[in-house]
């Protein structure tokens, strides 16, 4: 994080954002395939200026990464680990939700025993982190951090507490739409993928430069949960349903893992 104050003012960054936006259109009327993927060195989102990959990725041996990577099975995730209601003292203050979904790939088969874990902030926006320390509550019946494996049928499902957004350093006033961060392990850190899920309707997306280093609006929109009111459980809590595509046209977005 930059430890000069920023100074762009929201309308500033909403203008580059705008000018990526058009330039991506002319593209697309050009003929250029689209791209769905986050960019790497977007600038409205100032700090992807200067950690952007500059090399090409580094292929390792995959043989002596198994070496040193964690082993998990089964037994090694308790079913309660997906419930980020379920604490010590107390339940966490907030809008109670499931967030639900599958993990598949191109063709919509179920991607099983995939370790999904999630981060987040709780209900007044603050992380339980020694980085965040804007003037929020910390909730000490809440972590903010949760993780379960795929079914056989690629199905994750977590219960827990609608995020709020929070101020960042990107430019003056700031501000994070609501999200979850995801994380889907692979079988290795190499091939761990991450990303961020948003919440349908929320007016800071039009304004947020991580949603919108993915230039391309219909692959961003992949990342905003769809409200299901099948999911939504009577006198409990409401639902949201998110699917994960990891590959082909329609994968989800996934961006470099230190993102705020
Ligand atoms: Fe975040």
């Amino acid at each position: 994080m930059s430890t000069t104050p920023p100074t762009a003012t929201q309308a500033d960054v909403d203008a580059e954002i705008s000018a990526a936006s058009a330039a991506y259109d002319a593209e697309l009327r050009a003929g250029t395939a689209p791209r769905t993927q986050p960019r790497l060195d977007y600038a409205p989102y100032r700090s992807s200026r200067l950690r952007h990959p500059t090399k090409d990725l580094h292929h390792a041996d995959p043989e002596s990464i198994e070496l040193v990577a964690p082993v998990f099975g089964h037994r090694d995730v308790a079913v309660d680990e997906a419930d980020l209601t379920i604490q010590d003292g107390g339940e966490p203050i907030g809008e109670r939700m499931v967030v639900a979904g599958r993990v598949v790939d191109a063709d919509g088969r179920p991607v099983r025993r995939q370790l999904v874990e999630i981060w987040q902030a709780n209900a007044a926006g603050r992380y339980v982190h020694k980085g965040d320390q804007h003037p929020a509550p910390i909730d000490p019946h809440f972590t903010g951090v949760g993780r379960c494996l795929t079914d056989d049928d690629g199905g994750y499902r977590f219960t827990t507490i609608k995020p709020g957004p929070y101020p960042w350093r990107n430019h003056h006033n700031a501000w994070r739409p609501a999200h979850i961060h995801f994380s889907v392990f692979g079988s290795e850190f190499t091939q761990r993928m991450v990303t961020q899920v948003y919440f349908p309707g929320d007016p800071l997306l039009a304004l947020d430069p991580i949603y919108q280093s993915i230039v391309d609006p219909r692959a961003r929109e992949r990342l905003v949960a769809a409200y299901d009111h099948d999911l939504t459980t009577h006198e409990w809590a409401t639902g949201y349903r998110w699917d994960i595509v990891l590959t082909g046209s329609h994968a989800t977005p996934m961006e470099q893992e230190d993102d705020a």
